[in-house]
Protein backbone atom coordinates (compact mmCIF):
# COMPACT_ATOMS: atom_id res chain seq x y z
CA UNK A 1 0.00 0.00 0.00
CA UNK A 2 0.89 3.77 0.26
CA UNK A 3 3.31 4.53 -2.20
CA UNK A 4 3.00 3.20 -5.44
CA UNK A 5 5.61 0.76 -6.94
CA UNK A 6 6.45 -0.87 -9.53
CA UNK A 7 4.60 -4.17 -10.32
CA UNK A 8 7.63 -6.54 -9.78
CA UNK A 9 6.91 -9.38 -11.92
CA UNK A 10 6.37 -7.20 -14.94
CA UNK A 11 9.48 -5.39 -14.39
CA UNK A 12 11.57 -8.86 -14.26
CA UNK A 13 9.62 -9.98 -17.17
CA UNK A 14 10.89 -6.90 -19.36
CA UNK A 15 14.25 -5.93 -18.07
CA UNK A 16 17.30 -7.79 -17.34
CA UNK A 17 18.87 -5.06 -15.12
CA UNK A 18 17.42 -4.41 -11.69
CA UNK A 19 17.00 -1.16 -10.48
CA UNK A 20 18.64 0.33 -7.70
CA UNK A 21 15.99 0.56 -5.66
CA UNK A 22 16.07 -2.65 -5.26
CA UNK A 23 19.83 -3.49 -4.51
CA UNK A 24 20.83 -3.69 -1.07
CA UNK A 25 24.80 -2.67 -0.16
CA UNK A 26 24.41 -4.24 3.44
CA UNK A 27 24.09 -7.80 1.92
CA UNK A 28 28.12 -7.93 0.88
CA UNK A 29 28.37 -7.64 4.69
CA UNK A 30 25.87 -9.88 6.15
CA UNK A 31 26.93 -13.24 8.22
CA UNK A 32 25.65 -16.35 6.70
CA UNK A 33 25.97 -19.35 8.67
CA UNK A 34 27.86 -22.48 7.27
CA UNK A 35 26.73 -25.53 6.16
CA UNK A 36 24.08 -25.96 3.60
CA UNK A 37 20.70 -25.61 5.75
CA UNK A 38 20.79 -24.88 9.56
CA UNK A 39 17.54 -26.97 11.41
CA UNK A 40 15.32 -25.67 13.48
CA UNK A 41 13.01 -27.51 15.59
CA UNK A 42 10.56 -30.46 13.85
CA UNK A 43 7.22 -30.63 16.08
CA UNK A 44 5.46 -33.67 15.53
CA UNK A 45 1.58 -31.89 16.15
CA UNK A 46 -0.05 -35.85 16.52
CA UNK A 47 2.47 -36.49 19.52
CA UNK A 48 1.16 -32.70 21.27
CA UNK A 49 -2.46 -33.96 20.60
CA UNK A 50 -1.25 -37.06 22.34
CA UNK A 51 0.17 -34.93 25.15
CA UNK A 52 3.34 -36.59 25.07
CA UNK A 53 5.33 -34.94 27.35
CA UNK A 54 8.91 -34.88 25.38
CA UNK A 55 7.20 -33.42 22.16
CA UNK A 56 5.41 -30.68 24.20
CA UNK A 57 9.14 -30.12 26.14
CA UNK A 58 10.57 -29.68 22.60
CA UNK A 59 7.90 -27.50 21.47
CA UNK A 60 9.12 -24.89 24.68
CA UNK A 61 12.47 -24.44 24.03
CA UNK A 62 11.87 -24.10 20.41
CA UNK A 63 9.68 -21.24 21.19
CA UNK A 64 12.09 -20.20 24.04
CA UNK A 65 15.12 -20.88 21.85
CA UNK A 66 14.42 -20.24 18.41
CA UNK A 67 10.99 -18.21 17.89
CA UNK A 68 10.86 -20.54 14.94
CA UNK A 69 9.94 -24.77 14.49
CA UNK A 70 8.30 -26.66 11.69
CA UNK A 71 5.63 -28.56 12.61
CA UNK A 72 4.11 -32.01 10.48
CA UNK A 73 1.70 -33.85 10.98
CA UNK A 74 -0.62 -30.85 11.27
CA UNK A 75 -3.74 -32.10 10.53
CA UNK A 76 -4.20 -29.71 7.69
CA UNK A 77 -5.09 -32.17 4.58
CA UNK A 78 -3.03 -32.04 1.66
CA UNK A 79 -5.48 -31.68 -0.71
CA UNK A 80 -6.34 -28.31 1.11
CA UNK A 81 -2.67 -26.81 0.42
CA UNK A 82 -2.29 -27.98 -3.31
CA UNK A 83 -5.35 -26.79 -4.23
CA UNK A 84 -4.13 -23.37 -2.41
CA UNK A 85 -1.15 -23.50 -4.66
CA UNK A 86 -2.73 -24.06 -7.76
CA UNK A 87 -5.27 -21.38 -7.18
CA UNK A 88 -2.26 -19.16 -6.27
CA UNK A 89 0.28 -20.06 -9.24
CA UNK A 90 -3.10 -19.62 -11.58
CA UNK A 91 -3.74 -16.09 -10.24
CA UNK A 92 -0.91 -14.66 -10.59
CA UNK A 93 -0.45 -15.74 -13.81
CA UNK A 94 -3.21 -13.80 -14.66
CA UNK A 95 -2.47 -10.74 -17.06
CA UNK A 96 -1.74 -7.47 -14.56
CA UNK A 97 -4.67 -6.05 -15.49
CA UNK A 98 -7.07 -8.65 -14.54
CA UNK A 99 -4.72 -8.77 -11.08
CA UNK A 100 -5.52 -4.92 -10.74
CA UNK A 101 -8.71 -5.49 -10.25
CA UNK A 102 -7.84 -5.94 -6.84
CA UNK A 103 -4.80 -3.72 -6.22
CA UNK A 104 -4.41 -1.87 -2.97
CA UNK A 105 -5.97 0.98 -1.93
CA UNK A 106 -3.15 3.62 -1.12
CA UNK A 107 -4.46 3.80 2.66
CA UNK A 108 -4.11 -0.44 2.52
CA UNK A 109 -2.23 -3.21 2.89
CA UNK A 110 -5.33 -5.15 1.36
CA UNK A 111 -5.41 -6.54 -1.92
CA UNK A 112 -2.60 -7.31 -4.81
CA UNK A 113 0.28 -4.94 -4.43
CA UNK A 114 3.55 -4.91 -2.83
CA UNK A 115 4.37 -4.73 1.14
CA UNK A 116 4.32 -1.27 3.21
CA UNK A 117 6.28 1.15 1.30
CA UNK A 118 6.81 4.09 3.10
CA UNK A 119 9.25 6.29 1.73
CA UNK A 120 10.90 7.03 -1.99
CA UNK A 121 14.21 6.36 -0.61
CA UNK A 122 13.11 3.10 0.48
CA UNK A 123 14.98 -0.15 -1.01
CA UNK A 124 12.09 -1.78 -1.81
CA UNK A 125 11.53 -5.80 -1.92
CA UNK A 126 11.86 -8.06 -4.78
CA UNK A 127 8.05 -9.66 -4.56
CA UNK A 128 4.09 -8.74 -5.49
CA UNK A 129 1.53 -10.09 -2.95
CA UNK A 130 -1.98 -10.36 -2.41
CA UNK A 131 -2.81 -9.74 0.78
CA UNK A 132 -6.76 -10.73 2.45
CA UNK A 133 -8.25 -10.60 5.90
CA UNK A 134 -9.75 -13.50 6.70
CA UNK A 135 -11.38 -13.39 9.57
CA UNK A 136 -13.95 -11.16 11.67
CA UNK A 137 -15.58 -13.18 8.86
CA UNK A 138 -18.12 -10.58 8.55
CA UNK A 139 -15.70 -7.81 7.94
CA UNK A 140 -14.35 -9.52 4.93
CA UNK A 141 -13.72 -7.21 1.83
CA UNK A 142 -14.39 -9.11 -1.27
CA UNK A 143 -13.60 -6.66 -3.19
CA UNK A 144 -9.99 -7.90 -2.74
CA UNK A 145 -10.95 -12.11 -2.78
CA UNK A 146 -9.87 -12.70 -6.09
CA UNK A 147 -13.04 -14.13 -8.17
CA UNK A 148 -10.43 -15.75 -10.89
CA UNK A 149 -9.62 -18.76 -10.92
CA UNK A 150 -13.24 -19.58 -10.20
CA UNK A 151 -12.20 -22.22 -7.21
CA UNK A 152 -9.93 -18.98 -5.39
CA UNK A 153 -11.94 -17.41 -3.34
CA UNK A 154 -13.66 -21.19 -1.67
CA UNK A 155 -10.27 -22.31 -1.66
CA UNK A 156 -8.61 -19.43 0.85
CA UNK A 157 -11.67 -19.74 2.92
CA UNK A 158 -11.31 -23.81 3.54
CA UNK A 159 -7.39 -22.89 3.77
CA UNK A 160 -8.02 -19.88 6.31
CA UNK A 161 -10.34 -21.84 8.44
CA UNK A 162 -8.01 -24.94 8.78
CA UNK A 163 -4.92 -22.91 9.25
CA UNK A 164 -6.73 -21.17 12.03
CA UNK A 165 -7.61 -24.25 13.56
CA UNK A 166 -4.12 -25.33 13.72
CA UNK A 167 -2.77 -22.48 15.33
CA UNK A 168 -5.28 -23.05 18.40
CA UNK A 169 -3.96 -26.35 18.15
CA UNK A 170 -0.74 -25.40 19.06
CA UNK A 171 -1.16 -22.96 21.41
CA UNK A 172 -3.55 -25.08 23.85
CA UNK A 173 0.31 -26.83 23.79
CA UNK A 174 2.17 -23.55 24.22
CA UNK A 175 -0.44 -22.42 27.34
CA UNK A 176 0.22 -25.63 28.69
CA UNK A 177 4.31 -25.75 28.25
CA UNK A 178 3.42 -21.84 30.29
CA UNK A 179 1.42 -23.48 32.59
CA UNK A 180 -1.69 -21.44 31.77
CA UNK A 181 -4.69 -22.69 31.54
CA UNK A 182 -5.07 -22.92 27.77
CA UNK A 183 -8.79 -21.09 27.58
CA UNK A 184 -7.07 -18.08 29.31
CA UNK A 185 -4.71 -17.85 25.95
CA UNK A 186 -7.15 -18.80 22.81
CA UNK A 187 -9.92 -16.70 24.25
CA UNK A 188 -7.74 -13.75 23.46
CA UNK A 189 -8.18 -15.05 19.80
CA UNK A 190 -12.00 -15.33 20.53
CA UNK A 191 -13.03 -13.08 17.26
CA UNK A 192 -9.53 -12.65 16.08
CA UNK A 193 -8.01 -11.09 13.01
CA UNK A 194 -6.93 -13.82 10.82
CA UNK A 195 -4.92 -12.62 7.60
CA UNK A 196 -3.23 -14.31 4.77
CA UNK A 197 -0.23 -12.85 2.66
CA UNK A 198 0.26 -14.37 -0.41
CA UNK A 199 4.17 -14.08 -1.64
CA UNK A 200 4.99 -14.14 -5.28
CA UNK A 201 8.69 -13.53 -6.16
CA UNK A 202 9.80 -13.83 -9.57
CA UNK A 203 13.41 -15.07 -10.68
CA UNK A 204 16.12 -11.69 -9.76
CA UNK A 205 19.38 -11.24 -12.21
CA UNK A 206 20.81 -10.19 -9.46
CA UNK A 207 19.53 -12.19 -6.50
CA UNK A 208 22.41 -11.75 -4.06
CA UNK A 209 21.78 -8.45 -3.91
CA UNK A 210 18.34 -7.86 -3.09
CA UNK A 211 15.93 -9.32 -0.72
CA UNK A 212 12.31 -10.95 -1.67
CA UNK A 213 11.40 -9.42 2.37
CA UNK A 214 13.37 -7.41 4.33
CA UNK A 215 14.50 -8.61 7.52
CA UNK A 216 12.02 -7.93 10.23
CA UNK A 217 10.12 -9.74 13.03
CA UNK A 218 6.66 -10.57 12.55
CA UNK A 219 3.62 -8.12 13.89
CA UNK A 220 1.52 -11.18 14.64
CA UNK A 221 0.44 -13.22 17.79
CA UNK A 222 1.20 -16.51 15.30
CA UNK A 223 2.37 -17.14 11.91
CA UNK A 224 2.36 -20.38 10.12
CA UNK A 225 4.08 -20.34 7.00
CA UNK A 226 3.95 -22.58 3.79
CA UNK A 227 6.37 -23.06 0.99
CA UNK A 228 4.44 -23.62 -2.15
CA UNK A 229 7.22 -24.76 -4.52
CA UNK A 230 10.54 -25.92 -4.17
CA UNK A 231 12.50 -22.72 -4.12
CA UNK A 232 14.04 -21.82 -0.88
CA UNK A 233 14.72 -18.53 0.40
CA UNK A 234 13.48 -18.36 4.15
CA UNK A 235 16.26 -17.51 6.70
CA UNK A 236 16.36 -16.95 10.74
CA UNK A 237 18.54 -14.96 12.67
CA UNK A 238 20.24 -16.85 15.45
CA UNK A 239 23.24 -15.29 17.07
CA UNK A 240 24.07 -13.40 14.93
CA UNK A 241 23.94 -15.31 11.75
CA UNK A 242 21.15 -15.64 8.92
CA UNK A 243 20.73 -19.27 9.15
CA UNK A 244 18.72 -20.93 6.33
CA UNK A 245 15.81 -22.85 6.40
CA UNK A 246 14.73 -25.88 4.27
CA UNK A 247 11.66 -26.74 4.40
CA UNK A 248 10.60 -30.57 4.57
CA UNK A 249 7.85 -31.34 2.08
CA UNK A 250 4.43 -30.48 3.44
CA UNK A 251 5.37 -28.87 6.94
CA UNK A 252 4.42 -25.41 7.84
CA UNK A 253 7.01 -23.04 9.42
CA UNK A 254 5.94 -21.48 12.31
CA UNK A 255 6.93 -18.76 14.27
CA UNK A 256 6.14 -16.59 17.62
CA UNK A 257 4.93 -12.99 16.69
CA UNK A 258 5.63 -9.85 18.96
CA UNK A 259 2.28 -9.70 20.33
CA UNK A 260 2.61 -13.25 21.32
CA UNK A 261 6.42 -12.37 23.00
CA UNK A 262 4.39 -9.45 24.86
CA UNK A 263 1.60 -12.04 25.87
CA UNK A 264 4.02 -14.34 26.98
CA UNK A 265 6.03 -11.71 28.80
CA UNK A 266 9.02 -12.11 26.72
CA UNK A 267 9.22 -16.18 27.85
CA UNK A 268 8.71 -16.93 23.79
CA UNK A 269 10.60 -14.78 21.28
CA UNK A 270 9.38 -13.01 18.28
CA UNK A 271 12.49 -13.61 16.18
CA UNK A 272 13.97 -11.68 13.13
CA UNK A 273 13.50 -13.19 9.63
CA UNK A 274 14.01 -12.55 5.89
CA UNK A 275 12.85 -13.84 2.36
CA UNK A 276 15.59 -14.10 -0.20
CA UNK A 277 14.65 -14.84 -4.01
CA UNK A 278 16.34 -17.08 -6.41
CA UNK A 279 17.97 -16.05 -9.87
CA UNK A 280 16.20 -18.85 -12.00
CA UNK A 281 13.25 -19.98 -10.51
CA UNK A 282 9.88 -18.06 -9.16
CA UNK A 283 9.29 -18.46 -5.11
CA UNK A 284 5.57 -18.61 -4.17
CA UNK A 285 4.74 -18.58 -0.12
CA UNK A 286 2.10 -18.09 2.01
CA UNK A 287 1.55 -16.66 5.34
CA UNK A 288 -1.00 -16.78 7.50
CA UNK A 289 -0.92 -14.51 10.41
CA UNK A 290 -3.22 -15.38 13.57
CA UNK A 291 -3.84 -11.85 15.63
CA UNK A 292 -6.07 -11.81 18.46
CA UNK A 293 -9.21 -10.02 19.20
CA UNK A 294 -9.12 -5.88 18.19
CA UNK A 295 -10.76 -5.82 21.24
CA UNK A 296 -8.00 -7.39 23.80
CA UNK A 297 -5.35 -5.24 25.94
CA UNK A 298 -2.35 -6.55 24.26
CA UNK A 299 0.00 -7.17 27.84
CA UNK A 300 1.66 -10.28 29.70
CA UNK A 301 -0.94 -13.18 30.74
CA UNK A 302 -1.49 -11.98 34.67
CA UNK A 303 -1.22 -15.64 35.44
CA UNK A 304 2.60 -15.40 34.08
CA UNK A 305 3.12 -12.76 36.45
CA UNK A 306 2.82 -14.85 39.57
CA UNK A 307 5.89 -16.86 40.25
CA UNK A 308 6.37 -18.70 44.04
CA UNK A 309 3.18 -17.22 44.46
CA UNK A 310 4.83 -13.52 44.31
CA UNK A 311 3.77 -11.03 42.05
CA UNK A 312 6.60 -10.02 39.48
CA UNK A 313 6.90 -6.93 37.56
CA UNK A 314 5.85 -7.52 33.71
CA UNK A 315 8.34 -6.72 30.83
CA UNK A 316 5.99 -4.62 28.46
CA UNK A 317 3.49 -2.31 29.25
CA UNK A 318 -0.01 -3.03 28.55
CA UNK A 319 -1.55 -1.17 25.09
CA UNK A 320 -4.77 -2.10 23.63
CA UNK A 321 -4.60 -4.01 20.38
CA UNK A 322 -5.88 -0.87 18.74
CA UNK A 323 -3.29 1.67 19.41
CA UNK A 324 -0.89 -1.39 19.01
CA UNK A 325 -1.80 -1.28 15.63
CA UNK A 326 -1.50 2.45 15.60
CA UNK A 327 2.01 2.37 16.77
CA UNK A 328 3.45 -0.55 14.82
CA UNK A 329 1.96 1.64 12.12
CA UNK A 330 3.97 4.59 13.02
CA UNK A 331 6.71 2.89 13.61
CA UNK A 332 6.94 1.54 10.01
CA UNK A 333 6.37 5.02 8.33
CA UNK A 334 9.69 5.92 10.98
CA UNK A 335 11.45 3.45 8.80
CA UNK A 336 11.70 1.21 12.12
CA UNK A 337 11.01 -2.37 12.25
CA UNK A 338 9.32 -3.07 16.01
CA UNK A 339 6.17 -1.73 16.96
CA UNK A 340 7.30 -1.77 20.95
C1 LIG B 1 7.84 -14.00 5.79
O1 LIG B 1 6.62 -13.95 5.68
O2 LIG B 1 8.42 -13.29 6.62
C2 LIG B 1 8.67 -14.90 4.92
C3 LIG B 1 7.94 -15.24 3.70
C4 LIG B 1 8.65 -16.20 2.82
O3 LIG B 1 9.42 -17.08 3.27
O4 LIG B 1 8.41 -16.14 1.62
FE1 LIG C 1 7.61 -12.58 8.53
Amino acid sequence: GSLPVPNVQELAAVSEDVSARYIRPERELEQVANGEFGQIPVIDMSKLVGDDKEESARLHSACKEWGFFQVINHGVADEVITKMTENIQEFFSLPLQEKMEYAQLPTGMEGYGQAFVFSEQQTLDWGDMLFINATPINERRMRFWPKNPASFRETLDKYAAELEKAARRLMVSMARNLGVEPEKLLSLFDDGVQSLRMNYYPPCEQASKVTGIAPHADGTGLTLLTRLNQAQGLQVMKEGKWVPIDPLPGAFIVNIGDMLEIITNGEYKSIEHRALVNDKNERLSIASFHDPSMNIMVEPLPDLLIKDQKKQAPNYKSISHRDYKKISRQMKLDGKDRGF
